[in-house]
Parts: C-alpha cells; structure tokens; sequence
C-alpha cells in the first residue's frame, strides 16, 4: 500500500491503479464498520483508494474535533492487510490553505435531523468530500448507511454537481447486541454502553408497529417504551431517504432514523426500508 500526505504524489499513485477506482472516504480510528466499506470496494473495483483525514470543518465549536480518537499506525496496518491500493492521509494545510473560503451548501436537506442538532455539519462534509473527489476522481464513492443523512447529502452533492462518481451505500455492521459500531462507541461508560442498543431496539419496534399497521405516532409510541431510561431522545422518524422529509406512511425507500443521548455521547442509528 503506497500511502500520500500530499496531493500530487497521491495522484501520481492514482495514474498507475487500475480502474475502476473504489474510494472510502473516512476519519480514521477505524472499525469493522469502515472496513466492510473497504471490502465492498475491494470486492467490486480493480483499485482501492482510501482517504484518512480528520476534518474540523464538520465539527462545531463545542464538539469532539480535539479528542476524536486517533491512530494512525493502527489503522495504517489494517487497510494494508485489507489489500488497500492508497491512503491519502492529507495534512489539515493540504485541504484547507490559511484562507479558504469556498463551501459546498446542501440546502435543506442539510437543516434536517443532523442538521438541526449540528447546524455547519453538513456543509463541512460536502464540502470535504466534494474536494476529495475532486482530487483523486474516483469511479465508485463508497459510503456506509450508518450515517442515513449523509448518504442523502452526498449523493444529491454527486447528482448536484455532476460528478460522474456512483455511490455505493453499504449496510450498517453492528455488534452482537445490536450496537452500531462507531469510533464514538469509546466514550460510553459500562452503564452507557450496556444501555445504548436499546437505541436499535427501539428503531425495530417502530418498524414492526408501522407494518403491522399503525400509525407512525403510535409506532413511535410503542418505540420510546423500548429506549433505556438512561437515553435522551433527541429524534425518532419515519423519513423518504432522498429528502430526509417526514412521512406519515410507510413509502420506501425510506428510513427510520433516531438519534439520543447516552450520557455526553451523541449516538445515531437508522433502519434503511428499500422496498
Ligand atoms: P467516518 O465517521 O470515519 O465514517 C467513514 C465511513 O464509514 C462513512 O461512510 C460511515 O457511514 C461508515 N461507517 C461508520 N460506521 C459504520 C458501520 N457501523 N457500518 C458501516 N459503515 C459505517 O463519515 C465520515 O467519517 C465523514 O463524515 C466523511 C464522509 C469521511 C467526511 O469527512
């Protein structure tokens, strides 16, 4: 695996891979989550690019940016034993020069859910990512639906803009209980950890209520019933997955999107409804 700090020696590693060019995009400290992203890449294209770069623009000023776990010689090793073409693991300068003043705006989508708890959040990931497919043009953009708004985001950014990139989402991995892997899983304490799947057990229950055919109030009745005393709900809604609006009736594609609150740590899941 060749790893670049910098652009041009990244894209004069790019000439020489094969394509189709699969490229994941993530902040590191990474997981089995990350990593199936990077199977799915490895599986579907001749080349596999990854990017490692921990991006302040998509964090808010009272947020994790400074204590966001890092290591970067751990997971260094697993996208070289994951058979990893490139890591692009860009200084903060290389992607951001002292004066840069360019953003990507989402529109509403961007207001919505995550955007309403994280008001510059969205703009901050457009923007990087439409950066980094500008600089390493990748065929296939592969993006894990554990973060359900963002996919939205990213791909009307990639139909917006044009980008001739597909994106690919890949299904959430979880652990054993339920619990969507997340670099942000480290902060819970034992008490928080052990309460937090019942985050997923709500978004079941909301389902199977909606299916078995009542209301998205009562559905979602029956779902905070099942939450952990010890979790403060931020959100718990039935979504279209493009435009992250409500919907009173089940009409896939949708998502059942929730967001709560395990002691100082902000967890999110969702269950993707395809069809
Ligand atoms: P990060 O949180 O590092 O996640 C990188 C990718 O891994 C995202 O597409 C995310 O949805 C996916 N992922 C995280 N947990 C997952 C899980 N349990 N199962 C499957 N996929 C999972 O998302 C970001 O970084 C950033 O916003 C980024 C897109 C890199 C822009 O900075």
């Amino acid at each position: 695996m060749n790893v670049a700090h910098e652009l041009a020696p990244a894209r004069a590693q790019l000439e020489k891979l094969a394509r189709p060019l699969g490229f994941v995009p993530t902040m590191g400290a990474l997981h089995a989550g990350h990593m199936r992203l990077v199977e799915a890449a490895r599986a579907q294209c001749k080349s596999v690019a990854v990017s490692l770069f921990v991006n302040p623009m998509q964090f808010g000023p009272q947020e994790d940016f400074e204590r966001y776990p890092r290591d970067f010689e751990a997971d260094n090793e697993k996208l070289a034993a994951a058979g990893v073409d490139l890591l692009f693991a860009p200084e903060t300068a290389t992607i951001y020069p002292p004066d840069f003043s360019t953003f990507v705006d989402v529109g509403k989508l961007g207001t919505r859910f995550e955007g309403a708890a994280r008001p510059t959040h969205f703009r901050g990931v457009a923007t990087v990512v439409a950066k980094l497919l500008h600089m390493l043009e990748p065929d296939v953009l592969y993006l894990g639906q554990k973060d359900a708004q963002q996919t939205a985001v990213l791909t009307r950014l990639v139909r917006d803009l044009n980008f001739t990139t597909r994106v690919e989402i890949v299904e959430t991995v979880r652990e054993p209980d339920g619990l969507a892997l997340s670099s942000r899983n480290a902060y819970l304490t034992g008490p928080e950890r052990a309460a937090a799947p019942t985050l997923y057990a709500a978004l079941q229950t909301m389902l199977k209520e909606i299916q078995a055919g009542k209301s998205v109030e009562e559905a979602r009745e029956a779902a905070v019933r099942v939450l952990s005393p010890q979790a403060r709900l931020e959100y718990l809604n039935l979504v279209d997955a493009s435009s992250f609006s409500r919907l009173q009736t089940l009409r896939p594609p949708a998502f059942l999107v929730g967001a709560a609150r395990f002691g100082r740590t902000r967890l999110l899941d969702n269950l993707w409804i395809r069809t």
